[in-house]
């Protein structure tokens, strides 16, 4: 067979049968026909209104700059005036500020400048260059015109951009691909997929975040392209030093987000696409899960075990065997025949009860969802009018245009009898790319119709929104129906912003070391790309773990803020009704349990450990939730956030920072004894043993398999607490512990409230500031106090660690104190009111 070739062109470049139109009188005929614009040569700059620049250009394409701060350029490209302008990224609530602006010309280009950047286009032919004023760094650099094609078949065809990059520069972000930390040389794509068991170079996931940060000598940078169609980002792959970026149809629209500090471009894309609510406190403890936990008797078998064998739980979850032949907002009365009673003998116990709920509805006229949804005219349509019908778990359904806002209320109002009547405390949102069965191409062809909010249009617009509208509704829903309530939302797929309404799971990974390490940096990575609220299928959903895997992924886990195991159990991807029969007989005689129990007591003990270290940091990891809302600073960071300009930053790529103050160093591998962990730039302590590590050096560690390494920064006071058995029992604990790693200065926060609803609006939270200095012998520990909350804590339990030596006295308000604790020559506990201002040590 002859070898075929591989194509000359790039995939951006269009395809080699396609010609340009130019000429009528050729009577010669082809697939189709296409027509390129770019903005052409630039003769002025107009302004529009405060913040808003129209680029006079020769060309067809259309470029508006609208300036949105010193550091956050827009650029707007469209064929023709730009219509509309809608956005379901943005945070409604996202608007440019006033900044002033100069506009500058000279021979070769016009200039906008801000007090940070110079935006520079060509004259000759509208590419852009956005230098940094303070540093002359060039920060980007168009390779050649924006560009948008069109072919007489497809109408707009592509969007493009395209600037000069180098291999050392460093690409970070863009949600969930499961590649290696930094995306330099790849190629990836955004197209909502069920990707079940995805492999680590897939090109296409669950969710579509069109955002990545680029990191050029140690200066950081950050990339929005707000198009939802299919997008495109190649990062340099052909090593020709140009990065491009492409969507299939749509506008070019992207922002850029100029740093340095890869923390301030997390923070503006933030400001651009929003931030979730504070999670309620029990979202934050453990939860378990698996597909399926029914009927009634073995829920309560769950729960009494999780209780008699005190391992902590928060939460019970119920897939889809809950609902009555997969009709979501029903009960299969045969398993669950008083769910109202089990739900709240579980929260007498301390668990919270979620369910699923898909967006695929029954067809079946006696079922009075798919009724409704018939006379609200609520199910999307294909081009041609009928009704998209096709499988998911039942044979034959129909899905909600999420897109069209009576749709969204219709839709939201459903949860009602769950979530006010039965107890249900949380929803899990699941199959929403939209899945569809049966076919390849998983999901709806293009042609189906949506509303998209009164500009209707088809499914290659709407597809990587359509997730993140169903649990935008299924959450605004919620928010109606309790207003006092902070909702839990758990969802699959998403884009960019989605962030606002739900937490995010990363789908149906694999019981394997590999997926462990592929979890990881798949947290990290989406919570740099706005979805903080994240964590993985414990153990792994398809496959069964190890008991090491299961051990060392619950340690892990720990640090990812939805900590929840979950399994397939014994169904199949895909498995339908009858399928699910199958599944009932193989139950009877194995049922491939995932709790932190099934593998014996050696590893129970550690597995309880675990998830018992969990709990006794929710008073830390609840304070950076809250320091995430108020910084928009991830609450996951990789290293070189913490210091751009360090290489081993960027090459120990799986340790991370949890909040301000803690360093993870995950163990990824089977059999580990001995590892090498990075301790980037400070000083930072064992968390096991309180011992202090000067920073920036590479430290050889012995591994228990009990443990997961784990530092702290010097300076550090972090508050945590007692074990407990669920978030209920917290709410009312006496005892706050706040361990001090003394340093010569450094302060910390904690913050509390009541853990649910919407007091901390109004004052009803307690935030302290921690301010530690050392001068000479004398180590002050002082406590700042705003908020009203009238927290359960009576006292603080404080040790310091690091002490050079043991003080001679120890002052709490000005009064002496005899009797300090004192464990080693380092250390020292003393116990303070929990209003103290000020430990005096010396
Ligand atoms: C697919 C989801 O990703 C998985 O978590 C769930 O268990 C199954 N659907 C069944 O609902």
């Amino acid at each position: 067979m002859p070898k075929l070739k591989k194509a000359p062109v790039f995939s951006y470049a269009p395809a080699p049968h396609l010609v340009f139109d130019g000429d009528t009188a050729n009577t010669a005929r082809y697939d189709d026909v296409y027509r390129e614009h770019q903005p052409g040569a630039v003769s002025g700059i107009t302004p529009l209104g405060a913040n808003t620049y129209r680029i006079e250009g020769s060309g067809t394409l259309v470029l508006h700059i609208t300036v949105w701060s010193e550091r956050l350029i827009r650029f707007r490209a469209t064929l023709g005036a730009p219509g509309r302008d809608f956005s379901y990224a943005l945070d409604p609530a996202a608007r440019p500020g006033l900044v002033k602006t100069t506009v500058l010309e000279n021979k070769t280009a016009f200039t906008l400048q801000t007090a940070a950047l110079e935006v520079s286009i060509s004259k000759a032919d509208g590419t852009v260059s956005i230098t940094d004023r303070a540093t002359g760094t060039v920060l980007h650099e168009h390779s050649s015109g924006l560009y948008l094609r069109t072919t007489l078949l497809e109408g707009i065809q592509q969007v493009r951009l395209q600037f000069r990059t180098s291999a050392e520069e460093g690409f970070y972000g863009m949600g969930d691909k499961a590649w290696d930390t930094d995306l330099q040389g790849t190629e990836w794509s955004n197209y909502n997929e069920d990707a079940f068991a995805f492999t680590r170079d897939r090109k296409t996931n669950y969710r579509s975040i069109p955002f990545f940060y680029g990191l050029r000598e140690g200066y950081g940078y950050g990339i929005f392209l707000d198009n939802t169609y299919r997008s495109h980002f190649d990062f340099n792959s052909h090593k020709n030093q140009v990065a491009t970026v492409w969507a299939d149809g749509g506008e070019l629209n992207y922002y850029f987000l100029a740093g340095p500090a890869l923390d301030d471009v997390a923070a503006a894309y933030h400001q651009l696409t929003g931030l979730p609510e504070l999670p309620p406190l029990w979202a934050l403890g453990f939860h378990q899960c698996r597909w399926s936990y029914y009927p009634e008797s073995r829920v309560r078998e769950l729960a009494d075990t999780f209780r008699a064998k005190r391992i902590p739980c928060d939460a019970i979850y119920l897939d889809i065997d809950y609902m009555d032949g997969y009709r979501c907002f029903t009960w299969n009365h045969d398993y669950f025949p008083d769910p109202k009673g089990m739900i709240h003998d579980l929260r007498e116990q301390g668990f919270h009860t979620v369910v699923m709920i898909d967006p695929g509805i029954r067809v079946d006229e006696n079922y009075s969802v798919y009724a409704a949804g018939m006379a609200e005219d609520a199910f999307c349509k294909r081009g041609s009018g009928e009704l998209m019908v096709g499988p998911v778990w039942p044979p034959e359904c129909v899905w909600p245009d999420y897109t069209k806002a009576s749709v969204r209320s219709w839709w939201g109002q459903l949860y009602r009898e769950l979530y006010c009547e039965q107890g249900v405390s949380g929803f899990w949102n699941d199959m929403n790319e939209p899945a569809m069965f049966k076919v390849n191409r998983l999901t709806f062809p293009d042609d189906v119709r949506h509303d998209y909010d009164g500009a209707p249009t088809d499914h290659r617009k709407a597809h990587n929104i359509y997730g993140m509208q169903m649990t935008r509704a299924s959450y605004e829903g919620l928010k109606t129906l309790q207003p006092a309530k902070r909702p839990f939302l758990l969802g699959r797929a998403n884009f960019s912003g989605g962030q606002r309404h739900a937490a995010l799971w990363t789908g149906d990974n694999v019981a394997s070391w590999e997926h462990l390490q592929i979890a990881n940096r798949q947290c990290i990575r989406l919570a740099i790309s706005g979805y903080s609220m994240v964590g993985t299928d414990i153990g792994g959903f398809v496959d069964d773990p190890s008991p090491e895997l299961l051990t060392r992924w619950l340690q892990l886990a720990v640090f990812h803020p939805l900590m929840r195991i979950h399994s397939m159990g014994n169904n199949a991807d895909g498995a339908a009704e009858v399928e699910a029969e199958e599944v009932k007989k193989a139950e009877a005689t194995n049922r491939q349990d995932q709790e932190p129990w099934v593998h014996g007591k050696e590893h129970t003990r550690n597995n309880r450990k675990a998830i018992e270290l969990r709990y006794e940091l929710l008073p830390y990891l609840y304070t950076s939730f809250r320091q995430h809302l108020v910084t928009g600073k991830p609450v996951l960071r990789n290293l070189f956030f913490h210091d751009q300009r360090d290489p081993l930053c960027r090459t120990y790529s799986d340790q991370f920072l949890f909040g301000e103050d803690l360093l993870v160093c995950p163990v990824l591998k089977k059999g580990v004894k001995k590892m090498e962990v990075y301790l980037p730039r400070g000083e930072w302590y064992d968390f096991w043993e309180g011992t202090p590590h000067p920073g920036q050096q590479i430290l050889k560690i012995k591994v228990k398999a009990s443990r997961i390494p784990i530092f702290v920064r010097a300076g550090a006071s972090l508050p945590t607490a007692e074990v407990v058995q669920s978030t209920s029992e917290l709410s009312k604990a006496t005892t706050l512990h706040l361990s001090v790693f003394a340093a010569t200065t450094g302060s910390s926060k904690f913050y509390w409230d009541a853990g649910e609803g919407y007091g901390h609006a109004a004052g009803q939270y307690t935030e302290r500031t921690y301010q530690l200095t050392r001068l000479g012998k004398k180590t002050t520990l002082a406590q700042s106090i705003r908020g009203d909350f009238n927290a359960s804590f009576q006292t603080i339990q404080v040790r310091f660690l690091g002490l050079e030596e043991i003080p001679k006295k120890i002052r709490v308000d000005g009064h002496k104190v005899s009797s300090g604790v004192s464990r080693s020559k380092h250390e020292l506990v003393v116990q303070v009111p929990f209003d103290f201002e000020e430990i005096v040590l010396g």
